[in-house]
């Protein structure tokens, strides 16, 4: 099978494509012939080698795709050989052929094609986790979304407008913020404005950037306020990890002392979804949950971009360097 290997950390040009074996799958696995690749910042992470649990180089990167099963590994009934599926391999999808554990792998619904069934499964239990199991967002809140035009962020968008909240979309350029006000935001705002963004008061921030935007964001927070942080993409570069910019951001954040929680009654959490493996049966009933939100034409995965496989290092220089929206899909075959 040919892959996308990872000759060493770094820029997309440590992605070299090969012939490898092709893999077989494992007990309590299935193998999936990828025909759409959901690229995520994680896989930028991977590349560069600062992603939790990333093998050592050479290794495939390639967190999430779409595809169908052609072979189940011992103790796995279903799906059958030949069913369309999503699948979060999490490692070793940028690659014709995939293994992944079966509770990781949900069977396309009916009417979704391979692009949108790349497109939807980390994004949306990521905004979902962010918005309603950690960020516990109500009716009638004030939420402020960072890097609202991208994967996760036009996911966040739709669910969070859906569900009756009053969206803060913030994103660096004016397509971009034109685009979360398309998709359900009240107000949209550039990051030079951010100190006027949150002036009025929020009730969640769920922030993927950090940085110097935490404090801002943080002090912001009305009583009961929650700030969910799940990334940290201000230590990013176009090409790199920019580590002094990194260090220099981190301590932009700033130290948060326990005893300031309590009078004003605020929540810091953090999360990152791969880390959580004991939720996997919960998250395949969440995104049952999106599907129908789907179903429904309540929720659409945004693809900004669709490139072939030849290109995909390509596809890594759009999401690292800032200029994709919504997804970036890679796809296979016809
Ligand atoms: N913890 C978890 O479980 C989990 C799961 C999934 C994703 N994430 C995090 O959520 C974020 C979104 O993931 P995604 O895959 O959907 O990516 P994405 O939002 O499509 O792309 C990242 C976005 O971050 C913004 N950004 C701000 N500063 C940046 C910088 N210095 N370099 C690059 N981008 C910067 C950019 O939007 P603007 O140009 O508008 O700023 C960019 O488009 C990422 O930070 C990712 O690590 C966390």
């Amino acid at each position: 099978m040919r892959a996308w290997l990872a000759t060493a950390y770094g820029s997309p040009e440590v992605l070299s494509l090969r012939q490898l074996p092709a893999p077989r799958p494992g007990a309590g696995e299935v193998l999936v012939a990828v025909r759409a690749i959901g690229l995520n910042f994680a896989d930028c992470a991977a590349r560069l080698g600062v992603y939790p649990n990333v093998p050592r180089p050479p290794f495939v990167p390639g967190m999430e795709v779409s595809g169908e099963v052609t072979a189940l590994g011992e103790g796995v009934l279903a799906p059958a050989v030949g069913t369309p599926v999503a699948a979060v391999p999490i490692f070793g999808g940028h690659a014709e052929l995939v293994r992944v554990a079966a509770t990781h792998v949900r069977p396309l619904p009916t009417g979704m094609g391979f692009v949108e069934g790349a497109a939807m499964g980390v994004t949306g239990l990521t905004a979902d986790h962010a918005l309603y199991t950690v960020g516990r967002v109500r009716p009638g809140e004030r939420v402020v979304i960072t890097a609202a035009a991208g994967g996760v962020g036009t996911m966040a968008v739709q669910l969070a407008a859906g569900a009756g909240a009053r969206v803060v979309g913030v994103a660096s350029t004016e397509g971009k913020r034109r685009l979360a006000k398309e998709l359900g935001a009240a107000e949209v705002y550039g990051y030079d404005q951010y100190r006027a963004a949150v002036q009025a008061g929020v009730d969640v921030v769920m922030d993927s950037v950090g940085g110097a935007l935490f404090r801002p964001g943080w002090r912001a927070l009305r009583p009961d306020g929650r700030y969910v942080l799940f990334g940290f993409a201000a230590a990013m570069g176009a090409r790199r990890v920019r580590w002094l910019h990194a260090a220099v951001e981190l301590l932009r954040m700033g130290v948060v002392l326990p005893q300031a929680l309590v009078a004003p009654c605020r929540t810091l959490a953090g999360f990152n979804l791969s880390l959580v493996p004991h939720l996997a049966g919960e998250l395949q009933e969440r995104f049952a949950r999106l599907e129908q939100l789907w179903a429904a034409g309540r929720l659409r995965p945004v693809v900004g971009e669709i490139l072939p496989f030849a290109e995909l290092p390509h596809a890594h220089a759009l999401l690292q360097g800032r200029q994709s929206v919504g997804k970036v899909v890679v796809t296979l075959g016809e």
